[in-house]
């Protein structure tokens, strides 16, 4: 019997890269589509030899079709404040018009239809920790917002899909995960402090390093993913870890695990940046049995190889 075949948009990326592994894994056979405007042939590497997979490089806010597939995996999207920053309106087409191109996708093929969105949709949060309830506090025309809104609409669009063409539907509402395969120079907390601690530079904390985050292990996201793509929930879903730290905190555990001297420096808030963010992740422990088991200190020891090699480069 033919496998079942999956597509997975943005699948040179760090997310869509470990979740072409995790379905050739369940046995899926899976073709990722990437313009590689910020990921890397390189994530993919190791499938080279793998009869079931294959990497087709096309930007998808232009009608694509890669043929009959079983399910649709929707992560294209730049994803970093550094790279949605730099390719602003890239970050608003393919949270729009590509969204169009990989709903319809799904539409023609009868496929499912999963997305990736994010805790950004919640904004600087008045609610906290955030439930999906919440509707959230962003700011339409910060600089912040061609991420934010591009999202929002992608899960207003993915609703439609879901009930005006009857689309089998999953949203997911990522909060900050790391791991290995993340780019170095993204701008995110850990990669930022894990390259600064490793090449002996100061570690930048914004504010007084009291706003909080959550961090998830990439496993532990992934387990996420497939989980809620087995189950039949349409309406969103957080995965992230609720473990907060303080970003000061978050520095102390990176220095004391590379055993780097660099000194802590301050610099002010980037506009917009929220104070907390800290997932509820009720539904999704109820809804899908799921909730993360790698605690901070082990995913950063975990990580630790893949940044030490990044980090000479
Ligand atoms: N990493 C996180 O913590 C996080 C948190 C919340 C949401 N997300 C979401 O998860 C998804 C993946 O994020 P990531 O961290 O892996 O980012 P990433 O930048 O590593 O991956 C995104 C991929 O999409 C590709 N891409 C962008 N525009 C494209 C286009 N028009 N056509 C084809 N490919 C295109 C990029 O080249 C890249 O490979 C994104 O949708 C992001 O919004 C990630």
């Amino acid at each position: 019997m033919k496998p079942p075949r999956a597509l997975v948009t943005g699948g040179a990326g760090f997310l869509g890269s470990h979740l072409c592994d995790a379905l050739l894994g369940e046995g899926y056979s899976v073709v990722a589509v990437d313009s590689l405007l910020t990921g890397r042939r390189s994530n993919l590497d190791h499938l080279r030899n793998e009869s079931r997979f294959e990497l087709r490089e096309l930007d998808i806010n232009q009608p694509f079709d890669c043929g009959q597939v079983d399910y649709v995996f929707h992560f294209a999207c730049p994803a970093s404040p550094v790279d949605y920053t730099l390719h602003g309106i890239a970050t608003l087409k393919v949270g729009s018009v590509g969204t169009f191109h990989a709903l319809e996708v799904a539409h023609k093929y009868g496929a499912k239809y999963f997305v990736s969105s994010t805790s950004e949709c919640y904004g600087d949060p008045l609610e906290h920790p955030q439930k999906e309830t919440y509707w959230g506090n962003v700011n339409p025309i910060g600089p912040r917002s061609v991420y934010d809104e591009a999202k929002r609409f992608t899960e207003a669009v993915t609703m439609a899909y879901h009930r005006y063409h009857k689309v089998d539907t999953r949203i997911v509402r990522i909060f900050n995960t790391y791991g290995p395969r993340m780019q170095l120079n993204d701008g995110r907390v850990i990669p930022n402090f894990m390259k600064q601690a490793l090449r002996g530079e100061d570690l930048t904390v914004y504010g007084d390093g009291s706003q909080t985050r959550s961090f998830c292990f990439v496993s532990d996201e992934i387990e996420g993913f497939l989980r809620l793509a087995k189950s039949t929930e349409h309406m969103p879903v957080n995965i992230g870890n609720p473990v907060e730290f303080t970003i000061l905190e978050c520095a102390r555990r990176v220095l004391a695990l590379t055993g780097s001297n660099s000194k802590i420096k301050y610099e002010a808030l980037p506009q917009d940046d929220p104070k907390q963010r800290c997932p509820d992740i009720t539904r999704a422990r109820t809804l899908l049995g799921w909730e993360p088991k790698i605690d901070l200190e082990t995913g950063l020891r975990l990580s630790l190889d893949y940044f030490r090699q990044a980090a000479l480069i």
